[in-house]
């Protein structure tokens, strides 16, 4: 439970814990202990990985056929089969006994290996190794994300894991603290996510470790733990180079507990909270609330425990004063050294959903477990949970609570953009922020396991999720990806990955798996379907599963498989449209007719579509026909800038404009709906310029500014906001008398253009489009002007007009009150306080004020910007710049000033005056 972070809240809910217990005396005995390792780490990782230690998880193949920029939409490849060489040390056997508890079939558990353990002598696991020379780091930390970029076509690491040093070989030590008091208890290492073949040592001695980079985990300290002095954790990572086909990030980028459980406790996410609400009214229901609470015993005796379970509502993160339901009292005996899990059940009255915003509220509910041994609490466990009813229906989509919701989806990549796999709640918080503002309600997680504070979010904001675990199952797209250790490890990390999240009510399915290579191999490839979704059933029957397949066809056996139809591309067809005809590669008939009648009682799903590209604010001429085609030097793109036009009608080979989607979407009223790819930009991937650092899919850029494509999603998405939005902008001294297009996004059904007070027409959309487009017209400085009407009313405003050349800069922040993160806009603007579309011009942040305040990045939105993201200094993008900051502690005061040369320069008081802007003039 993550309320569950600190002191405070564990004594605030041990006081809850009391009130509802009146008539017993509150416990002495030490409830279970989550201490953050979020400082005092010591980081080392080699220069060349090919000299770093022999202390590896297993061999690799050799890299033989790594290929930078390979078509998203490949056929992936079989399996290399290996043999190791006899002068590695393996340590896969001393790992794998760390996916016991998520294996069903005990005669398929690991048996940890007998004698001393590997890397005993080696000198980064002693205590007594001098680390002063090693970087001091703070969690959460991605060791590459500060680059350099590597550039160039012979870079060691491609555009496609985004030239940032991920892979390779590191090492983090810190030295851990045990009182005489934690000798009764049971002491785990809490990682969650560690990038990646993470391998722990405390004290000399190889305590275990878990290769995937995106899976929770946790490890058993206890039998290593010293009480006579200090302790010394050592954490070895390992990032394979070619094992991602975008940014994986690395190090220990998710937070680190060290955990201390009483002997008797709850188990590790041992607590499934089903709600079954019944005739919902208002919001509200009265709801079956059923437990299953899991308890461990690692003492040597059996004891006999008591549960207790209150349940309180949540408002604004806490709880209310009151419990609304205690759950009946259950007892057990636990046996030494087992497991054993109770049930109970109430009737919560009229309960308040959980439910997906803007229409319904993301009510939430807590419940405080206590476990009670001699009258006295011995451990206690938090667990946030909603109540909602999903229905999922195949003709009429998602029902939750009654209400259909149409999947306004957008896909989404783990990275923060400039910071990089580093999880901060405040970053993510804005990427949904955004992402709703642009009328989004599902998310959908590709293609791994997300940081569990990233669930906590949609919970609280109200988003829908699709948690989705594998990119690759047995079959490879990167010659050292998740292939490699899926026969391995695919169970736990399912398992693992459903434990972990059940009790979200944002996650709606689990899906096991993306466009994996196991859709060409036939019955072979149904079969490990199945027994992925087995497993997944078999934790979680309430969610249904899925696996999103851009090639299986109706006709073959994988896509039976899942329970719901997921379809990646296929739906409105691949390179279908005229544009496409002469591109090789998959081609498909639009899909959904064909999915529908093959599985009339599945509901069927966009997972994946559009992968369409573009730079935010550039524009390129001239536009292709139609509102669709494929991205190429000259037809959108720009081979020496590697940039793209924004206009918004390129795509991938294999992709759709936004419009070319939506019309087939509205046209296939029996699809829930769909994922756009992608909701931000994102590193890596950068189709169709593998020069480049960072993809170009986003609605949103990298830094979080919008591209014209936010406007054409959230004009279709929300009808109901008065909007329109114009592009290109109108700064073009260099196409006068030229035809220069000029396109509407608007809410409205139809618009007239103006350019200097002339009306160009009035357009009407028809059904099936997106946009309004003046094809024809010529270009001259001055105002464009657009009116939007909607039912002959008029809805909404908007003008581009031609600024006057850079005079000044200018800082916004979103942030106006105390928060983790500060994000700082800084805009260049003429004289008259218009942003200046075009510049690209250096600027400079200074930070004063608070001594402990930190620029933690900067950034542009530019994919082909090369400046490490950690530089105080940078160029615009288009009339835009980004600056992360983090605050001083408590509420000192940060002054921000931002300054280029030859402009007048801005500055930031934060938080003593929180004006949205201020310039120094
Ligand atoms: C899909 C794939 C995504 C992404 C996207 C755009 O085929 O599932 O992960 O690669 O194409 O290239």
């Amino acid at each position: 439970m993550r309320v569950m972070f600190n002191g405070f809240i564990l004594l605030l809910v041990c006081s809850l814990a009391c009130c509802v217990s009146d008539t017993i005396p509150p416990t002495p005995a030490p409830v279970t202990e989550r201490i953050l390792l979020d400082q005092q780490w010591r980081f080392f990782k080699y220069a060349d990985a090919s000299q770093a230690d022999a202390l590896i998880y297993d061999v690799r193949p050799p890299l033989l056929d790594d290929e930078d920029g390979k078509a998203a939409d490949a056929e992936p490849d079989a399996k290399i089969v290996l043999s190791a060489r006899p002068d590695q040390q393996i340590l896969k056997p001393w790992t794998l006994p760390g996916a016991n508890p998520f294996i069903a079939d005990p005669t398929a558990r690991h048996q940890r290996p007998a004698g001393p353990s590997p890397g005993r002598s080696f000198p980064f696991v002693q205590s007594s190794f001098d680390d002063s020379q090693w970087q001091q780091v703070r969690l959460p930390h991605d060791w590459a994300i500060n680059g350099p970029f590597l550039t160039g076509d012979d870079a060691a690491v491609g555009g496609g894991m985004g030239r940032l040093p991920s892979p390779g070989v590191a090492w983090y030590r810190r030295q851990l603290e045990f009182s005489a008091a934690d000798a009764d208890r049971q002491l785990y290492l809490e990682v969650e996510g560690a990038m990646s073949y993470a391998m722990v040592w405390l004290n000399g001695q190889l305590v275990g470790g878990w290769p995937y980079g995106y899976a929770s985990w946790r490890l058993d300290l206890t039998p290593y733990v010293r009480f006579d002095g200090p302790n010394q954790l050592a954490i070895r990572l390992d990032n394979p180079p070619a094992s991602s086909r975008w940014y994986p990030g690395g190090g220990l980028y998710r937070p680190v507990w060290l955990v201390k459980t009483p002997k008797l406790s709850f188990s590790q996410w041992g607590q499934t909270i089903t709600a079954t609400p019944q005739q919902v009214r208002n919001g509200r229901a009265d709801s079956n609330i059923q437990l299953q609470t899991r308890l461990s015993n690692q003492s040597a005796s059996p004891q006999q425990a008591e549960l207790r379970v209150h349940i309180y509502a949540l408002e604004q993160g806490q709880p209310g004063s009151e419990v609304l339901a205690h759950l009946p009292l259950t007892k057990t005996q636990v046996p030494a050294g087992g497991e054993v899990t109770l049930s109970s059940a109430v009737l919560l009255k009229q309960a308040k959903l959980w439910g997906p915003r803007p229409s319904q509220q993301p009510h939430l509910y807590l419940a405080v477990s206590e476990i009670w041994q001699n009258n006295q609490i011995v451990d206690l466990q938090q667990q946030r949970f909603g109540i909602r009813d999903l229905q999922f229906d195949p003709t009429d989509g998602l029902k939750v609570n009654g209400e259909k919701i149409y999947l306004q989806g957008a896909n989404q990549h783990h990275d923060l953009g400039a910071l990089g796999a580093a999880f901060h709640p405040a970053a993510a918080r804005r990427q949904l922020l955004l992402l709703r503002e642009m009328g989004v309600n599902t998310i959908r997680l590709a293609h791994n396991p997300p940081a569990p504070a990233l669930l906590d979010l949609t919970d609280e904001l109200g988003f829908l999720v699709i948690n989705e675990i594998f990119d690759a199952w047995q079959r490879k797209k990167t010659p050292l990806d998740f292939h490699l250790i899926f026969d391995d490890w695919s169970e736990a990390d399912l398992r693992a990955l459903i434990r972990r999240d059940r009790h979200h009510p944002s996650v709606i399915a689990w899906s096991v798996g993306n466009e994996v290579g196991e859709q060409y191999t036939g019955e072979a490839g149904a079969v490990v379907a199945r027994r992925l979704h087995k497993i997944a059933k078999s934790e979680d029957p309430s969610r249904p599963t899925a696996a999103a397949f851009n090639y299986a066809k109706p006709d073959m056996p994988i896509s039976a498989v899942m329970d719901l139809v997921s379809l990646n591309y296929q739906g409105e067809g691949i390179r279908n449209a005229p544009a496409y005809q002469h591109l090789a590669g998959i081609r498909t008939s639009p899909q959904y007719p064909a999915f529908r009648r093959a599985f009339p009682h599945k509901l069927l799903l966009s997972s994946e579509n559009a992968a369409a590209v573009s730079s935010r604010g550039e524009y390129l001429f001239p536009l292709a026909a139609g509102n669709s085609a494929p991205v190429a030097d000259g037809a959108g793109g720009d081979p020496h800038s590697q940039q793209v036009s924004s206009y918004e009608i390129y795509t991938a080979p294999f992709g759709s404009s936004a419009d070319k989607v939506l019309a087939s979407l509205a046209a296939h009223p029996e699809v829930a709906g769909g994922f756009v790819w992608s909701g931000w930009d994102y590193l890596g991937e950068p189709t169709p310029y593998y020069g480049a650092r960072s993809s170009y899919f986003g609605a949103i850029d990298l830094a979080g500014f919008k591209k014209d494509r936010f406007y054409l999603y959230q004009a279709a998405w929300r009808p109901d906001l008065p909007m329109v939005h114009i592009l290109p902008h109108w700064n073009w001294p260099d196409r006068l008398g030229q035809i220069t297009p000029v396109h509407v996004f608007t809410s409205g059904d139809a618009a007239e253009l103006f350019i200097n007070g002339n009306s160009q027409g009035l357009k009407q959309k028809k059904p099936g489009e997106y946009r309004l487009r003046w094809d024809q017209v010529r270009y001259e400085p001055g105002r464009l002007k657009v009116v939007a009407y909607k039912n002959d009313q008029v809805w909404a405003e908007q003008q581009n007009a031609t600024t006057g050349a850079p005079c000044r800069l200018a800082l916004q922040t979103e942030q106006p009150e105390p928060a983790a993160l500060l994000f700082v806009t800084i805009r260049v603007e003429d004289c008259a306080g218009q942003l200046v579309p075009t510049a690209k011009l250096p600027f400079q942040i200074d930070l004063a004020g608070a001594t402990d305040a930190e620029l933690l990045a900067t950034d542009n939105g530019d994919p082909t910007d090369f400046t490490p993201f950690s530089a105080s200094a940078r160029n615009t993008f288009n009339g835009l710049g980004l600056a992360i900051i983090r605050p001083a502690a408590g509420s000192a005061v940060t002054h921000i000033t931002v300054s280029s040369p030859g402009l007048i320069p801005a500055q930031l008081t934060w938080p003593a005056s929180p004006a949205k802007e201020q310039h120094l003039d």
